[in-house]
């Protein structure tokens, strides 16, 4: 989703081209690498690439890799109201909002008249990041369990009579609990048929988790807000443990919480997080209206509330996918934020890292580092302070935020008290943090350490081999300072960054960056918003994932506000693209219908069926559904005859049964 609000600040822009010179300059830190580390040099030359983009698509056939790392024939991009992958390549529909987690009941209408009761046995909306996990015992390549995150409800579309009663009357507790319901993960079990096409069975580990489930909070937090609450909101994207549980990131929380109360007013830290008295709101003729009204039946949404929910969301939450009586646990020790992703990695000497970005514009990228250690041999951790039924190797440990310096430079600001800028209680008993404010106030304490503000951090993703770390920044529209590693002074198509850590140890200290690539048209008339991937082009990279092959997938988010506006028209709709990480190719493998984003991925172990997340299709340029026409930008997945537009999961493999990509 792409509402994200700016928390920039005034600042002397640097000129556009002082920055590019300094990126080319210092092309050549090869040498710096620690050991054993693969890489290539030359990917980030701006505006140095031999570009073969072409609007149309192009259809490479591989000829410019110098390493086959995929080889189909890229696909233009599209308008359509329909997904098109390559020749030789079917994507099938597998889960739509709406479907019953056991592939039975109750069924979706299409009118949009299922209860709540009905959604919570049924499929959220919004789909984004997935996890495919092996059950013991199954053959993972016929059979698994899907968990996937529902972002966040499209509040007219959710209902048959979209927003009705307006305000000053109360939001219905009946609607309130089915868009309570709508948000959160599924859990279902799915299975790959005879004719070759995957459906959800049922299963007794199939489960839905809402905004009202029973939650466990975790970590240096607990302290402050307690070890208890309901439910998980604004799931973006994902991540995985070694484990076998599924990490889901809260994101975009503050758009659920407001108050009715004319008296309120934000306090400096609920302003940090974008929390106010509307939440995600709508204009419709002049009257603003907040799109969700939780808070006019469950007061633990009501901002104005002193013991409102509002600190106990914007955390990542592990979920065990097999036992349906685990309760999900959110990991406060990872920070409070809007957690786009959770990219988990084990360091050489079994400490457990995830990668983290804070998806607003000008705010930061994160690492965790644990104290305890995962034993990839015994399959267990050595952490010894779980909380949970689970490995707990996530609730100690070390946060740290990125900066990203000239030269292709880095370093990991530790975020402890009485360190980095950060006072402890100590040092100033009124503004000083201790480990459960940094763990809730995360930003505060990452701003104060000096942290680089970034052009919005999506996702993050480790190359399978070589451990360099990839982050999309999707856009800016509000950068005031361009600095090196967010190098246009305003990024309306975003960028790619990558770096190695020092030693190509995940727990170091320092690292060394570069730009991977650039997003737009390398043709575009404006120099500042000419792209320089090689082969096919594309704006605003959201989800990024490697496949154990070493391909990375790349997801798009232009908005619908700006998709197929004069400047984007040429992008066509969101897609999916493969890069090569040593070549800096990109072949684009997927567009989606339209208004829609494509997010979230996930693979079978043969990588012979690749699962992928449609959301918002016909989600309109103001975010204004329409009841009477609820069809008017899209009828995907169900064509003509369906009710609504409907986030869906596809399924996409090859007709002859071969691996995704290659
Ligand atoms: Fe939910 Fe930042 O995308
Ligand atoms: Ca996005
Ligand atoms: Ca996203």
């Amino acid at each position: 989703m792409n509402h994200t609000p700016s928390s920039s600040e005034s600042n002397p822009v640097r000129p556009f081209r002082e920055l590019i010179e300094n990126e080319l300059s210092r092309r050549s830190f090869v040498q710096w690498f620690g050991k054993g580390v693969s890489t290539s040099v030359g990917v980030a030359a701006l505006g140095s690439l031999p570009y073969s983009a072409s609007g149309s698509g192009s259809t490479a056939e591989s000829e410019s890799s110098d390493v086959r790392l995929f080889n189909f024939k890229s696909v233009p991009v599209s308008k359509m109201d329909n997904v098109v992958v390559p020749d030789g390549y079917v994507a099938d529909v597998l889960y739509r909002w709406g479907d019953p987690i056991d592939g039975q009941g109750p069924t979706f209408k299409l009118d949009a008249t299922n209860t709540a009761s009905d959604q919570e046995r049924q499929a959220g909306m919004g789909h984004d990041g997935m996890e495919f996990f092996a059950i013991p015992g199954v053959d993972p390549n016929q059979r698994g369990m899907l968990v996937m995150n529902h972002e966040y409800t499209d509040q007219i579309l959710l209902f048959s009579d979209g927003l009705a009663p307006l305000p000053p009357q109360k939001m219905p507790m009946e609607k309130v609990r089915k868009s309570m319901a709508s948000h959160g993960v599924s859990v279902v079990e799915v299975e790959k048929q005879a004719d070759g096409n995957w459906k959800v069975v049922p299963s007794p580990r199939a489960r839905r988790i809402t905004a009202d489930t029973p939650a466990k909070i975790a970590g240096p937090a607990v302290k402050k807000i307690g070890e208890a609450t309901r439910g998980t909101v604004n799931n973006c994207a994902a991540g995985r443990t070694p484990w076998g549980t599924y990490l889901t990131c809260e994101e975009n929380i503050q758009q659920v919480f407001g108050t009715t109360d004319p008296n309120f007013t934000p306090t400096a830290m609920q302003k940090l997080y974008g929390l106010n008295n509307l939440g995600f709101y709508y204009v419709i003729n002049g009257q603003t209206i907040p799109g969700f009204r939780w808070w006019e039946q469950v007061k633990r949404f009501d901002i104005a509330d002193p013991n409102n929910d509002s600190e106990r969301f914007g955390f990542v939450v592990e979920i065990d996918p097999m036992n349906p009586e685990a309760p999900p646990v959110k990991r406060t020790a990872l920070g409070r934020f809007r957690h786009e992703n959770a990219e988990l990695t084990i360091a050489p000497d079994g400490r457990v890292v995830v990668y983290m970005g804070d998806d607003e514009m000008n705010q930061y990228v994160y690492k965790f580092v644990s104290k305890g250690k995962w034993d990839a041999t015994t399959k267990s951790g050595t952490a010894g302070t779980g909380v949970s039924e689970m490995a707990g190797l996530l609730d100690e440990g070390t946060l740290y935020v990125a900066k990203f310096e000239e030269a292709g430079k880095g370093r990991w600001l530790e975020l402890t008290p009485g360190k980095n800028n950060i006072p402890s209680k100590q040092d100033d008993p009124i503004v000083g943090m201790d480990a459960a404010d940094i763990c809730v106030y995360t930003r505060h304490a990452a701003k104060l350490a000096g942290a680089t503000p970034m052009d919005r951090p999506e996702w993050l993703a480790v190359h399978p081999q070589s451990k360099q770390v990839y982050v999309s920044l999707t856009n800016n529209k509000s950068r005031t300072e361009p600095n090196a590693a967010n190098p246009r002074p305003v990024n309306i198509f975003g960028h790619i960054i990558r770096w190695t850590e020092a030693g190509n140890d995940a727990t170091a200290t320092e690292f060394q960056w570069d730009v991977f690539a650039l997003a737009g048209n390398p043709a575009h008339p404006d120099p500042v918003n000419r792209g320089n991937a090689q082969g096919d082009y594309f704006g605003c990279p959201d989800g990024l994932k490697f496949d154990s092959s070493g391909i990375l997938w790349i997801q798009t988010d232009m908005s619908s506000s700006v998709m197929g506006k004069p400047g984007y028209e040429e992008l066509g709709h969101n897609m999916m693209l493969a890069a090569n990480p040593s070549t800096g190719e990109v072949r684009r493998f997927l567009t989606g219908p339209t208004g829609c984003e494509i997010t979230g991925m996930s693979m079978t172990p043969d990588r012979k069926t690749m699962f992928v997340n449609i959301q918002h299709p016909g989600e309109p340029a103001d975010d204004i559904s329409d009841t009477s026409a609820p069809m008017k930008f899209s009828s995907w997945p169900d064509g003509p005859q369906g009710g609504r537009p409907r986030s869906a999961t596809i399924v996409i493999r090859r007709k002859d049964g071969g691996l995704i990509g290659s």
